[in-house]
This record gives C-alpha cells, sequence and structure tokens, in this order.
C-alpha cells in the first residue's frame, strides 16, 4: 500500500495527542519530518514517534522533506502563511481548529489548495466523534421529523489547563479570540455538521466572568437563525469545569441528545438517547446503544484516506471557512448588540 509522506509543523499539545498517534494509526500514511521553532520540541516528539528528520524552519521541510502533505499544529495566525505556502508547494494541507482568523485568510487559503489543486481540509475533530455521527445519521433518517431547532453547548476549564507553554491561546492578535474561537468552534461547527444547515445570522453575549488575568472572553452565549428559517442556540465557556458537552436536535417528532462530560476511572462519561413523541402524549424513549468513543486517528485516517482519492472531505476549507465566519459574526453581534450577518 502507498503511504501518504506527512510532515507536521508544530510539536505541541494537539501534534503531540491527536495528530502523531492518530498517523500511527494510519496504516496509509507515516510522518517522516517534523518542525518546530524550539528544535527540542521537534526533537522530544521525533523520539517518541520515530520521526527521522527535525526541523527548525518550515519553509524548509516543506521544500527538502519530500512530503506529500503537511499537518499545521501551530498557532491559529499562522496557520494562513503555512498552509498557503504548503499548498503553493503542492502539499495537501490538514490545518487545526479554527481554519484563520480572518475571512481573507481563509479566502486566500482557499484558493491557493483550488489553484494547486490540492486538499485542504481543517481538523474539526468533533464531526468525526462516532455518536455524533449517529445524531446525524438519526435526524437525516426522519426518525425526528422535520428538523426544527438546536442546541449546543461546550465548556472546559481553560487552555491553561491543556499546556503550560502556550500563552499565545491568551494573545487576541495571535489566537483571534478566546473562548469563541478556542472552544466555541467546535460547538457551531458541530452544529453546522449535524443538521447540515448554513447559518444567516448571529446574536451574541460574550464576557469575561472568571479569568480576570486575561482580556479576552471567557463565556458566550448565542442565538442563531439558519438561512431556512430553522434556529439554534449555543454556548461555550472556559469556566465549566468539569468538562461539559452536549448537542440536542429538535424534530417535529422527537428529540435526540448526545452529551459528554467528565471522566471516571479514566473512562469519559458519555450519554446518547433519543426521545420520540408517541400518539398517547407521552414520550417513548429509545434507548440507543452510545456508539464507541472517539479514536484518535480518525480525522487523521480520513485526511489520509481523501489525499488519496479514497474519500470525499467531510471537513474542508469552505466548510471551515463557513463556521469560523459565525464566529466572527459573534464578535460584532456582542459590540453591535444586534443579530450580525454571517459574512460569507
Ligand atoms: N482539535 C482540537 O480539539 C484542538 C485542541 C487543542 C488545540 N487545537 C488547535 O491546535 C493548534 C495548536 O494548539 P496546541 O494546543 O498544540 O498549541 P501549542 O502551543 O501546544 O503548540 C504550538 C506549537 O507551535 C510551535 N510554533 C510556533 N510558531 C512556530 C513556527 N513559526 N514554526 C514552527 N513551529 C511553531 C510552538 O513552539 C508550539 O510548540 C491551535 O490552532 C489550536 O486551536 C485543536
Amino acid at each position: 500500500m502507498e503511504k501518504l509522506k506527512v510532515a507536521v509543523i508544530g510539536a505541541g499539545k494537539i501534534a503531540e495527542r491527536l495528530h502523531l498517534p492518530g498517523y500511527k494509526e494510519t496504516a496509509n500514511a507515516e510522518v517522516i519530518a517534523i518542525c518546530d521553532i524550539k528544535k527540542e520540541k521537534a526533537e522530544r516528539l521525533a523520539k517518541m514517534f520515530n520521526i527521522p528528520a527535525v526541523y527548525t524552519d518550515y519553509e524548509k521541510m516543506i521544500k527538502e522533506s519530500g512530503a506529500d502533505a503537511i499537518s499545521v499544529c501551530t498557532p491559529n495566525y499562522l496557520h494562513e502563511p503555512m498552509a498557503v505556502f504548503a499548498a503553493n508547494n503542492k502539499k495537501h494541507v490538514l490545518v487545526e481548529k479554527p481554519m484563520s482568523i480572518t475571512i481573507p485568510a481563509m479566502k486566500a487559503m482557499i484558493a491557493a489548495a483550488k489553484k494547486n489543486r490540492v486538499l485542504l481540509m481543517v481538523e474539526q475533530s468533533q464531526r468525526f466523534d462516532p455518536a455524533h455521527q449517529a445524531l446525524k445519521e438519526i435526524l437525516d433518517s426522519g426518525a425526528l421529523g422535520n428538523f426544527v431547532s438546536v442546541r449546543g453547548k461546550i465548556g472546559h476549564a481553560g487552555p491553561e489547563n491543556w499546556s503550560d507553554d502556550s500563552p499565545w491561546f491568551f494573545d487576541k492578535k495571535l489566537s483571534g479570540g478566546g473562548v469563541s474561537v478556542d472552544v466555541g468552534i467546535h460547538i457551531l461547527d458541530l452544529i453546522r455538521y449535524i443538521t447540515g444547515r448554513d447559518v444567516k445570522d448571529v446574536a451574541a453575549t460574550m464576557a469575561n466572568l472568571v479569568k480576570k488575568q486575561y482580556n479576552l472572553e471567557d463565556s458566550v452565549e448565542a442565538v442563531i437563525n439558519f438561512t431556512d428559517g430553522t434556529m439554534g442556540v449555543f454556548s461555550t465557556s472556559w469556566c465549566t469545569n468539569p468538562y461539559e458537552q452536549t448537542v440536542t436536535v429538535y424534530g417535529d417528532k422527537g428529540r435526540a441528545t448526545v452529551w459528554h462530560g467528565g471522566t471516571e476511572g479514566g473512562k469519559r462519561l458519555s450519554g446518547y438517547y433519543v426521545d420520540l413523541k408517541n400518539p398517547y402524549g407521552g414520550n417513548t424513549e429509545i434507548k440507543a446503544k452510545i456508539p464507541e468513543l472517539p479514536k484518535t486517528g480518525k480525522p487523521i485516517q480520513h485526511f489520509a484516506d481523501c489525499c488519496q482519492g479514497k474519500q470525499e472531505c467531510i471537513s474542508d476549507g469552505t466548510s471551515g471557512m463557513k463556521s469560523m465566519a459565525v464566529m466572527l459574526a459573534a464578535f460584532k453581534s456582542a459590540k453591535s448588540k444586534k443579530f450580525e450577518k454571517v459574512g460569507v
């Protein structure tokens, strides 16, 4: 089997926890090089994952390593220049969420990938959770009737609990925002994926309620209107401890929920239930089997398969841009106190 040769930029937490274990589990891919401006970080992961080449200059790595594809695992403001450079050198690109921090930057990424006929995939990991895919299947099957609305919540205790070496998360110029772009983008993108709908406009309220040491929003509540007149709400926070993630879709015949919250004995606690209206007015609960918890390899396997033409990408650049554009409109709305149109 021909293996996709991959080079990874950024030897931080997401490379260590998702990309590198993911490529290790993916039979049709291999990581041949890794780059970080902090050489010792790249060397550490190279040793852990048996990666033959280490670089500190990503342009040199892209040009010289012989990679077919690049994983971009760096702070958000670097996604655009790195993805564009990789695409212009005919490399497929897997870029971490959020895709980038402005609409022109995201358009430049899409244009570079199109011009060079390479894949641009955005690593929106929630789309690959089997429980979320099952929820989408239930909605798409019509079992809940016609789609009416959706509610989503995601929250955790903040990036300082994820990495102690990443001050960029708290600098708006480098990150593009606080919890909205760090975690909120996950639930909003998941809502768009499950419902298969585009957002027309958004009204959001944002505040810094707990993390006073940072000049960024740590709490967001928002209302969205989809282009077809259906609606939803989402909420995100860096002040939710333990971790919580819930999404419920409502149809005119029933509702379905998936939730993940906290862990017990190292196992993640999850729930999954579907209620359908019965003719006597009460609810009939269908106990659905909780699908297996996500495997690190899923988005990475998908990327490798898409690069090799074996699958159609379910998280491409246009889709990543549409999700991030909602967050950019939400920032506007939090200031204007009005509904704001989504810019793409
Ligand atoms: N999908 C998810 O659930 C998820 C979770 C966490 C983070 N992320 C995303 O992953 C990306 C990275 O986050 P992280 O938590 O790994 O951050 P991190 O700070 O742990 O890692 C970033 C790495 O990039 C390196 N770097 C910075 N500038 C560089 C340059 N010019 N060239 C090469 N390397 C450079 C840093 O030295 C650092 O090692 C972010 O976009 C973040 O939003 C996604």
